[in-house]
């Protein structure tokens, strides 16, 4: 079978993701529950034995040669980026960005970069857009569900966040079938990443072309922006006004950049918003108690993912010989950090299975942690503060649908719900 990267749409794209992401059916709590009591320090590579999954690392990479299940340890090997280096994703996913996707840099490279990037996504950057996002999020997708008085969540979960982020990177917001079409192109690039060699047959060919399409939409955009001496706060006008090594960015950096954050940007919210939802509705008193208090949504998202961190895990590999709880890791080991188990430590957190919002601050590690960690969070939690808000305004006692299947969280590397079904009066 071959499908070209134009049929694409977004929701089998989204899909495909989901089903390349999601492993074996294990229990996945139970079992890091299990290896954080016995074996903290595991020898060997704990996601290919029990769940089967692609790492980002890509299948060329070795094999990890030990697994992380406590909270300090995954911590310290997170912050310390010179020992645990990400260059290495470079031979997997890196490949289809021509080495400019900063997850996969390090050192000064990684930090003159991050600097160049940083700035579009501060909160008080990012703050700047929360009227516009609002605004999309009630009139263009949240009003025109009210009278249907019931949705598959998803079907909106899915869109909105390409369509604010789309938005906040400079792509024109006059046409939004067209941010579609990228994203879904995005995608195609997290699913090349196939272990099974059938589906690594359709998806890796989809993937040169939803790269090489990605490429013409986004470099046909910096070309205008350019010519238009654009001084916007997007992101793409302020990568072309920005210095980057002592030199302004040519039209194919700038481009490529954009690119590479393409895969980051909307399937993470798409995900957290899925499992926001599922365990806010899941719980009615505590639905009932953020409803009547809205400053409540920031440790609702912070809580999801601590409790259900849309990645379960990251690998780093070791620059030198390290020593990591104990066991002797060599220089070019790869070591595998379990973010799912180092969030439910109950060394770091109390009573780590309880869905608790009124639990003690204390960093998750669901959007990572140190120098890699994640550049998008404020996006990403101003539009689900914006989604959120918007519908406890606009669905009147929004609860289960009784008569769909529940929402079911899964997935053993990519984690979310993938129908969450409500009603509302
Ligand atoms: C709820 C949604 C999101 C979650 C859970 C999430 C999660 C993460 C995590 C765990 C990392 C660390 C990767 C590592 O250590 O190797 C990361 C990095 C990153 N995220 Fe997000 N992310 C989300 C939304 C976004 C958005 C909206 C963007 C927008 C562009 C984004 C862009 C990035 C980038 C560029 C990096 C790499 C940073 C670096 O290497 O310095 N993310 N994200």
């Amino acid at each position: 079978m071959s499908l070209a990267a134009q049929e694409l749409d977004i929701e089998a794209a989204y899909h495909a993701v989901s089903d390349t992401y999601l492993g074996s059916d294990v229990d996945i709590h139970g079992l890091c529950r299990d290896k954080r009591h016995n074996e903290p320090v595991m020898q060997g590579d704990f996601v290919d034995t029990y769940l089967k999954v692609p790492t980002n690392a890509g299948a060329k990479a070795a094999k990890c040669a030990v697994t992380l299940f406590k909270y300090k340890d995954v911590m310290t090997v997170l912050r310390d980026a010179d020992t645990f280096t990400s260059g290495f994703i470079a031979e997997g996913l890196g490949a289809f960005f021509d080495g400019l996707i900063i997850l996969a840099m390090d050192g000064e490279q990684h930090r003159r970069t991050r600097a160049l990037l940083q700035p579009v996504f501060m909160p008080q950057t990012v703050n700047e857009w929360r009227p516009e996002i609002d605004r999309v999020i009630r009139e263009e997708f949240l009003l025109p569900m009210v009278a249907d008085k019931k949705a598959n969540l998803m079907d909106f979960g899915l869109y909105f966040p390409i369509r604010a982020m789309y938005a906040l990177m400079g792509f024109p917001a006059d046409d939004p079938e067209k941010f579609k079409k990228y994203a879904s192109w995005a995608l195609a690039l997290v699913a090349a990443n196939q272990i099974d060699p059938e589906k690594a047959k359709i998806y890796g060919p989809l993937a040169g072309q939803a790269v090489k399409s990605l490429y013409d939409a986004i470099k046909e955009i910096v070309v205008r922006k350019r010519a238009e001496d654009t001084q916007g706060n997007d992101l793409i006008s302020r990568l072309i006004n920005a210095e980057y090594e002592g030199r302004a960015l040519d039209d194919h950096e700038v481009t490529t950049f954009v690119r590479s954050l393409l895969p980051a940007a909307g399937e993470t919210t798409t995900r957290t918003f899925s499992s926001v939802m599922t365990l806010l509705l899941e719980r009615p008193e505590l639905l009932e108690r953020v409803r009547n208090d809205r400053s409540l949504i920031g440790k609702l998202i912070d809580e999801t993912v601590r409790y259900e961190p849309v990645a379960t895990f990251k690998v780093r590999q070791a620059s030198k010989d390290v020593e990591i709880g104990g066991v002797m890791v060599p220089k070019g080991s790869m070591v595998q950090c379990m973010v799912i188990s180092a969030n439910r430590d109950d060394e770091a957190f109390d009573n780590p299975d309880a869905f608790d919002l009124d639990r003690k601050a204390r960093p998750a590690l669901g959007f990572g942690f140190g120098p890699h960690m994640c550049i998008g969070q404020f996006v990403a939690k101003v539009e689900l503060n914006s989604a959120i808000n918007g519908i406890l305004d606009l669905f009147p006692n929004i609860r289960l649908d009784p008569d769909m299947p529940a929402p079911k969280i899964a997935g053993a590397q990519l984690r979310g719900a993938k129908t969450v079904h409500a009603i509302w009066d």
